[in-house]
């Protein structure tokens, strides 16, 4: 053989088997399914499973329901309020409790018996920090301070949660959670588990930031370069962040340090993965908020950003009931850099209406938290108890919107969505779409308005309830799709005009098919239109289709 028909001839072979190799990456991929991913165009998301827009309506279990003997708790829950997806736990010190031995066996019972109901899964990662504190870390890194420091406090003395400058502890949490990312790359080729939250609810209390020595003389340097070309600041800490200097220190280190883990888990799997925020006030000046320092609370987004490029979400875990409070965290991590996820909600009635705003701002996925028949209650976080009609509260929303889930996040994907709920401020109450303009009514009969002159009535039952809400998603100039529940909508021209009135030219009920075209079941007419769309108890699907006609 030449030199030059040998080299052909490894040219060849090296062709021949990149394209065997591809091939085989192919096959394998076209038997596994695409892997999950979170989309992103012209500054809206969508959380793609099996390559087409998902939306997650989710539940998430009690913190202790991650053992086997728990699950057949968990899962009639999941079944009563129709969530298609379920968040819950797995703990370091279950996978790991002697350091080098991996337990799998909770993944073995967990996995299988999602995938036999059809539901999706979110595992939370509880390793470093947990709620900020290091409880689910295993006894042999919770004793081992001198290996595993924890955080000191500006008098030396030892803090309650593990300090994110110290490799040590971040290598260790990293195995752990890369074999648990391994297990689900053999284990999981039809991605049952749909994404990873690495850590939860991180950062600290009762201080801003770690007070070690080390910790110091990193603070009283200049902010990283990448921190300060992402943000636009410059100099120290405190030069660069003011009042929420110590809050910004201790989340770029947290995320930086969640952002190694994220991103050698994802170097095995790549699952989208995101990271929830321990929220405080969401009006308050820098560094007031009172979430928990160096988590993604909504005034430091922009550090996480930076510092987590593997982070591929933020969210907010929402238990305030002040429907102000909870629109305005839904708008500050609705982002076209963030994909809106609400990982924890209150499981109370009343946080049963804000579904409607959060899908209003376009959100992935949506979850109430502490939902199985375990018994415990996170009161006054949550409900006292689970009793039906708080469960139906949720339910008879889900049970609406997951036949349709495909449909209604593939259309939100592309066209302007708004949402409002009961409490919300009268202004979130109304939104214009271009030539209309849509507004949400609380309190009044199906039939007939309270302010009637000639008709009178004493106020509904909903009247003082904490109920109702709606989304909306403006599917054409002249077309809306509406979703809601206890709540009267009305579409009106957005600007009257001596030329032209404006009028529901039809109002169709329905549902989505996966492609998004929507399936006729009844046309809306007469007491059902008269007095605007009186969403009930029972949440619909309408497609209102808006015209003029001259006066
Ligand atoms: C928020 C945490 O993320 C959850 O794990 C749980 O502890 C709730 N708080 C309170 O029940």
């Amino acid at each position: 053989m030449t030199p030059l028909t040998r080299l052909t001839a490894i040219a060849f072979a090296a062709i021949a088997s990149t394209a065997i190799a591809s091939i085989a990456i192919a096959s394998a991929q076209a038997r596994d399914g695409a892997l999950p991913r979170i989309a992103t165009e012209n500054g809206r998301h969508a959380l793609m499973i099996d390559d087409a827009p998902f939306l997650m309506l989710g539940v998430q279990a009690n913190n202790s329901s991650n053992y086997p003997a728990v699950l057949p708790q968990v899962w009639p829950m999941v079944e009563r309020v129709h969530a298609n997806t379920l968040e819950i736990p797995v703990a370091w010190e279950q996978i790991e409790p002697v350091e080098g031995q991996f337990d799998f066996s909770y993944l073995d019972a967990l996995l299988p018996q999602a995938r036999e109901r059809g539901v999706r899964l979110v595992l939370l990662w509880f390793g470093t920090w947990k709620n900020t504190s290091p409880g689910y870390v295993p006894t042999w890194v919770k004793t081992d301070n001198q290996r595993f420091p924890r955080m000191r406090t500006k008098d030396g003395k030892a803090h309650y949660a593990l300090s994110p400058h110290h490799r040590n502890t971040l290598e260790a949490d990293k195995k752990a959670f890369v074999a648990l990312m391994r297990y689900l790359k053999e284990r999981d080729p039809q991605h049952s588990v749909i994404m990873v939250q690495p850590e939860n609810e991180v950062g600290v209390y009762g201080q801003n930031r770690d007070h070690s020595p080390e910790a110091n003389r990193l603070f009283a340097a200049p902010i990283p370069q990448a921190l300060g070309q992402a943000t636009g600041k410059r100099g120290t800490w405190t030069q660069a962040f003011g009042e929420g200097a110590e809050q910004a220190f201790n989340s770029w280190y947290t995320a930086r340090y969640i952002d190694e883990i994220a991103a050698a888990g994802k170097a095995v799997k790549d699952l989208p993965m995101f990271t929830n925020a321990a929220v405080g006030d969401p009006f308050a000046p820098p560094g007031k908020s009172g979430g928990a320092s160096g988590g993604p609370d909504w005034q430091v987004i922009d550090v996480w950003k930076a510092a987590a490029p593997h982070i591929d979400a933020v969210g907010p875990d929402l238990y305030g009931r002040d429907a102000k409070n909870y629109l305005k965290f839904l708008d500050h991590y609705d982002r076209p850099d963030n994909a809106l996820i609400v990982p924890e909600t209150g499981n109370a009635a009343e946080f049963a209406r804000f579904l409607w705003p959060a899908l209003g701002y376009n959100m992935i996925g949506w979850a109430p938290f502490g939902m199985d028949l375990t018994g415990y209650s996170n009161h006054p976080l949550g409900a006292a108890e689970l009793d039906p009609a708080t469960l139906d509260a949720f339910a008879s929303k889900y049970r609406l919107l997951a036949p349709m889930a495909r449909g209604w996040a593939r259309l939100a994907y592309r066209h302007p969505t708004w949402g409002t709920a009961k409490g919300a401020p009268e202004e979130q109450q109304t939104r214009q779409f271009g030539a209309w303009r849509v507004s949400a009514k609380y309190g009044e009969w199906q039939f007939g308005s309270m302010d009637s002159p000639w008709l009178k009535a004493s106020p509904p039952p909903t009247a003082d309830q904490p109920v109702g809400g709606a989304a909306v998603i403006h599917i054409a100039p002249d077309q809306f799709l509406v979703a809601g529940s206890d709540v009267r909508i009305s579409f009106a021209k957005a600007e009257e005009s001596a030329s032209a009135t404006g009028l529901m030219l039809k109002v169709e009920e329905g549902t989505l098919a996966d492609d998004g075209s929507f399936r006729f079941r009844r046309m809306w007419n007469g007491d059902q239109t008269d007095y605007g769309l009186n969403f009930t108890r029972q949440p619909v699907l309408l497609r209102v289709t808006m015209g003029t006609y001259r006066p």
